[in-house]
């Protein structure tokens, strides 16, 4: 059995941020199922909000409006005392990733460069041209190698250890040997990213399955906020990979099929930086009313105004993308965009000290909601919150297993999880069915783009709720069919598809009971926003019959909910 005073589950930043943390302090060791350079954090583009102000248009920025936009933009479900925590430790984080070698983008001052992004109104968002998530998980990769983290990498988390109220490890698939190894632990932080892979046309990477959260969540776990689901404005037509909000921060428009630049109609003051769920649904509209490309299902991004040398020095990476992908050079040619599945706002339920109710357990990154996102998350904001929660993740992982004086007493709760999961392997390895797990998943994927997506009402969900129950039948009958130990990605998948379908349930019952439009949460059959019923976080508790769910007043602050004006 490995142990390790603290395991990070997760290499990329929440991950990276953690184990940094606590390293220098108590044992740590990460557990990720890629090299953490590979990590879904490097997809991540245009950059990383904290009110620098150093650009002449920001130039009176504070942490305070930046808190006051992400609450806005949450359409007050965020937390407010978790939303002004995270953009007060923004600049310290963001100098702090500098000062590790992170080569942002310069003005010509020599500050650090920022650009507009949804939201703010003015450039809040640090970057290094188009790629800030690549150099930043770099930069954090290569500091956890000075500090000597150990890495256990493919491996799959496959099961949480629980104790009564206690966290005592995690059981993991070695994908190289095709074993279970048991790993024991005072505490274990998640930072294992999101659950895109749910949903078809997601700009998220394969290894976007939630299956970790679900694995969380099998066991007892509360996820919070698992409705509302973030929609990115502009992915490539066809493949859906991200082209960046920094497009359109740079100047890109938006332009449907009469060449109309139609977010006048729909954010007049804002315009194409509007936050997104508001961007995704006037885009969605366009195309629902026939005005996409020669009436199909996407609009351009029409960046030839920015001109060559501009498009080279700021978005090299999505001009590449365009090309390799569309075969659409940006500078000569407008990009087919259409909105993708892009983040889950929802998570790991967690305070503000990335807590979970399990003594020993924390989540930190997309897989946790703390809440600072609240029903729709501002461009930029995403990798902030990695870096500000990554940190204080292990701040609080670290302090908790200093002060524990028990220590290593998890070996039998261990054991004996590692035995149930074993059990249900070999299960799913022996069971012979006619079902085929990719067909379930690509059902799975389709019902929740189609019926718990941009749009959502009654109807659609009874129907998406109704398929991903079928499915969850359907699934006791599937075979792998490779029975081999390297590598056995069949296996994997599989297995996984079990929690991604209890996790699709979770978030298709909230939306079914949130009878109210809020951020990205829009139902078209009650379209307006409800404070008095719905200013609630939703808590959904796992049960074999489905999720039991609750609800949890937001923490008030000095903000009063207002309506949202872009
Ligand atoms: O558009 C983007 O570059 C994505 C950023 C984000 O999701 O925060």
């Amino acid at each position: 059995m490995y142990y390790h005073k603290i395991l990070v589950i997760g290499g990329g930043l929440a991950g990276l941020r953690a184990a940094i943390e606590s390293a220098p302090r108590v044992d740590t060791a990460i557990i990720s199922q890629v090299h953490p350079v590979r990590s879904h954090s490097g997809a991540a583009q245009g950059g990383i909000n904290a009110a620098l102000a150093n650009n002449p248009k920001g130039a009176d920025d504070n942490p305070e409006k930046h808190g006051f936009d992400t609450i806005k933009g949450s359409d007050y479900l965020a937390d407010q005392e978790a939303a002004e925590l995270m953009t007060k430790e923004a600049p310290g984080c963001i100098y702090e990733t500098e000062h590790w070698g992170c080569p942002f983008s310069r003005t010509d001052a020599g500050k650090i460069a920022q650009r507009p992004f949804g939201g703010a109104g003015f450039p809040r968002t640090c970057f290094a041209a188009d790629k800030t998530g690549m150099y930043l998980l770099h930069t954090l990769w290569e500091r956890s190698v000075k500090l000597d983290v150990p890495l256990y990498e493919d491996r799959v988390l496959v099961d949480l250890v629980l104790d009564g109220d206690a966290c005592r490890g995690v059981i993991c698939w070695n994908l190289k040997t095709g074993e279970l190894e048991p790993f024991m632990a005072e505490a274990v932080i998640f930072a294992s990213g999101g659950s895109g892979q749910i949903y078809a046309r997601s700009t998220n990477a394969l290894i976007s399955s939630g299956s970790a959260l679900a694995a969380a969540y099998r066991r007892g776990v509360p996820l919070k906020d698992m409705e509302f689901i973030q929609f990115h404005p502009t992915s490539l037509w066809g493949t859906n990979i991200l082209m960046t909000e920094g497009a359109r921060g740079e100047g890109g428009y938006l332009i449907n099929n009469n060449g109309e630049r139609f977010m006048t109609k729909y954010a007049p003051k804002a315009m194409e930086l509007a936050p997104r769920d508001i961007v995704s649904r006037s885009i969605q509209t366009e195309i629902n009313e026939g005005r996409g490309i020669n009436g199909g299902p996407y609009v351009y991004l029409d960046l030839r105004h920015l001109g060559r040398e501009k498009i080279l020095e700021r978005l090299p990476g999505i001009r590449d993308l365009a090309i390799n992908f569309v075969g659409v050079d940006p500078i000569d040619k407008p990009v087919p965009i259409q909105p993708g599945q892009h983040y889950t706002m929802g998570g790991i339920d967690t305070d503000v000290n990335a807590a979970t109710k399990f003594k020993g357990l924390y989540a930190a990154g997309e897989c946790a909601c703390v809440s600072v996102h609240g029903a729709n998350r501002l461009g930029g904001n995403s990798m902030l919150e990695t870096v500000v929660f990554g940190k204080i993740s292990g701040r609080s992982a670290a302090d908790y297993v200093l002060s524990k004086k028990d220590q290593k007493q998890g070996e039998s709760a261990v054991m004996n999880c590692l035995r149930e999961t074993k059990a249900a392997i070999d299960r799913l390895l022996s069971q012979s069915g006619d079902e085929n797990h990719a067909d379930i998943r690509a059902e799975m994927r389709q019902t929740m783009f189609e019926k718990c997506g941009i749009f959502r009402d009654k109807k659609g969900l009874d129907e998406g709720l109704a398929k991903i129950r079928e499915l969850k039948e359907r699934y006791q009958k599937v075979t792998v069919q490779n029975k081999g130990k390297t590598y056995n990605l069949d296996l994997i998948r599989c297995y996984e598809l079990q929690g991604m379908l209890e996790v699709a349930e979770a978030m298709l019952v909230g939306a079914l009971r949130r009878e109210e439009s809020r951020g990205a949460h829009s139902r078209l059959d009650f379209k307006e926003r409800d404070d008095v019923k719905f200013l609630k976080h939703t808590v959904a508790v796992y049960t074999p019959d489905g999720p039991q769910i609750s609800y949890r007043d937001v923490k008030p602050g000095k903000y009063k909910p207002e309506a949202r004006r872009y």
